[in-house]
């Protein structure tokens, strides 16, 4: 079903009681050839999908959304659109977070933090298709899954989660941070498509935990120590590590050393 509220020009929203995966629902509707800003919103989902595979809990309070984008783009160009969406996430964050001062940050990849514990999360999953010349993979819509704990959170996570509600100490309507979240979504997409992913990458970089500390990054093959030392052009992870500089596209970063 579709719905009237609110949401900035250029964006239409398909609100929904409960649905497994509002990435699944967004897929559905992107093969049928959903237009660029396609909203799939559910209070609940039944099979919520996280990061490498993982489980997603997804009870009703917390906020479950996928935005179709069709930017127009290579493949890997549109993986920065991840960064557009931490960033707008943050922001939201932050607006639901008036009332009492709270620390909002963007934890490499595309998680964001309050106080230091994961309150969101994204997975951006992409149809790619040939280029005209057929010498790229071009994208032809991707689709931005973005979930946060807003009234309630996982326990015994590996790092750290909580909630809105439990940091604010005050419940937010889980609306309200999607009509934020998509607002700020629309202004970064705008800029990123104005000055590209330089703009983002500094934004992020403001906002980032860890930056310049020492980390921890999983990989799937070993696991390193070093110092987060910033993001290159692609959005990969810069990680000092004995005496040599690693670009990092895909690990679990867990911030010290390990014990
Ligand atoms: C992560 O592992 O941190 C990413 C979590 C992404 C969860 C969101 S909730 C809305 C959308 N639908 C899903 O099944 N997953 C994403």
């Amino acid at each position: 079903m579709t719905s009237d509220r609110s949401l900035p020009s250029g964006f239409t929203l398909w609100a929904f009681n409960s649905v497994g995966s509002t990435n699944d629902e967004a897929r559905r509707l992107a093969t049928g050839g959903a237009p660029d800003g396609t909203v799939v919103w559910a209070r609940q989902q039944t099979k919520g999908r996280g990061r490498r595979g993982r489980e997603w809990v997804s009870p009703p309070g917390n906020l479950f959304c996928s935005i179709i984008l069709r930017p127009d783009c290579s493949v890997s160009v549109a993986a920065q659109l991840s960064f557009v969406s931490a960033i707008s996430l943050i922001e939201a964050v932050e607006s639901a977070a008036t009332e009492k001062s709270v620390d909002v940050r963007g934890k490499w990849p595309n998680d964001v933090l309050v106080n230091g514990r994961k309150v969101a999360g994204i997975l951006l999953e992409c149809q790619s298709r040939e280029s005209s010349g057929g010498n790229s993979m071009e994208c032809a819509w991707i689709i931005i899954g973005a979930g946060v704990n807003v009234a309630n959170h996982p326990a015994d996570t590996e790092f750290p989660a909580t909630s809105l509600a439990a940091e604010i100490g005050q419940s937010v309507a889980p609306e309200r941070v999607l009509e934020s979240y998509v607002e700020s979504l629309s202004v970064w997409r705008g800029r990123w498509r104005e000055y590209g992913f330089s703009a983002i990458r500094e934004e992020w970089l403001k906002r980032a935990a860890g930056l310049g500390g020492t980390i921890t990054v999983r990989l799937p093959t070993e696991t390193l120590d070093g110092r987060f030392d910033g993001l290159d052009e692609s959005g990969a992870l810069v990680l000092e590590s004995e005496g040599r500089r690693r670009h990092i596209t895909s690990a679990d970063v867990f911030f010290g050393n390990r014990v």
